[in-house]
């Protein structure tokens, strides 16, 4: 099975970042942990800052990856290009965030990824990411 983790905008800042909100440890040491408890599976994953290199990437491995984990970051709340990008691919897509919006202010209560998703799951910190996994197997 062939998965891949997409983070948006500002997530690179992970560690750094508001850590009452998105904890301490960096995602690049996440990544490496979810690696080895996930060792059956390949596990690629990006980070942009960028709406349009989010896009490409999607375009990229939406005909070919069996799923994608999709924390399009503050792009969740603006980007019809994303929506629309994700309306366009094969491979299913899982909306995940650490945080939970709809516990945060209003305007991360509106998602364009969630319409053309498979489901949410938002607000389990790091572990959202892993949730999301299982739930592709
Ligand atoms: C986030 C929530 C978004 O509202 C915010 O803009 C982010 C991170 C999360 O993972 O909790 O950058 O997607």
């Amino acid at each position: 099975m062939k998965l891949i983790i997409i983070n948006g905008p500002n997530l690179n800042l992970l560690g750094k970042r508001e850590p009452d909100i998105y904890g301490n440890q960096t995602f690049e040491a996440y990544l490496s942990d979810l690696k080895n408890q996930f060792s059956a599976i390949e596990l690629a994953y990006y980070q942009s800052n960028i709406e349009g290199e989010l896009i490409d990437k999607l375009h990229e491995v939406g005909f070919d990856y069996d799923g994608i984990i999709l924390n399009a970051a503050a792009y969740t709340h603006t980007s019809v290009g994303i929506g629309d990008a994700i309306k366009a691919i094969t491979t299913p897509v899982i909306e995940v965030h650490i945080s939970n919006v709809t516990s945060r202010e209003a305007f991360r209560h509106t998602s364009y990824v969630a319409p053309n998703a498979v489901g949410i799951i938002s607000g389990f910190g790091f572990k959202s990411y892993e949730l999301a996994i299982r739930s592709f197997l």
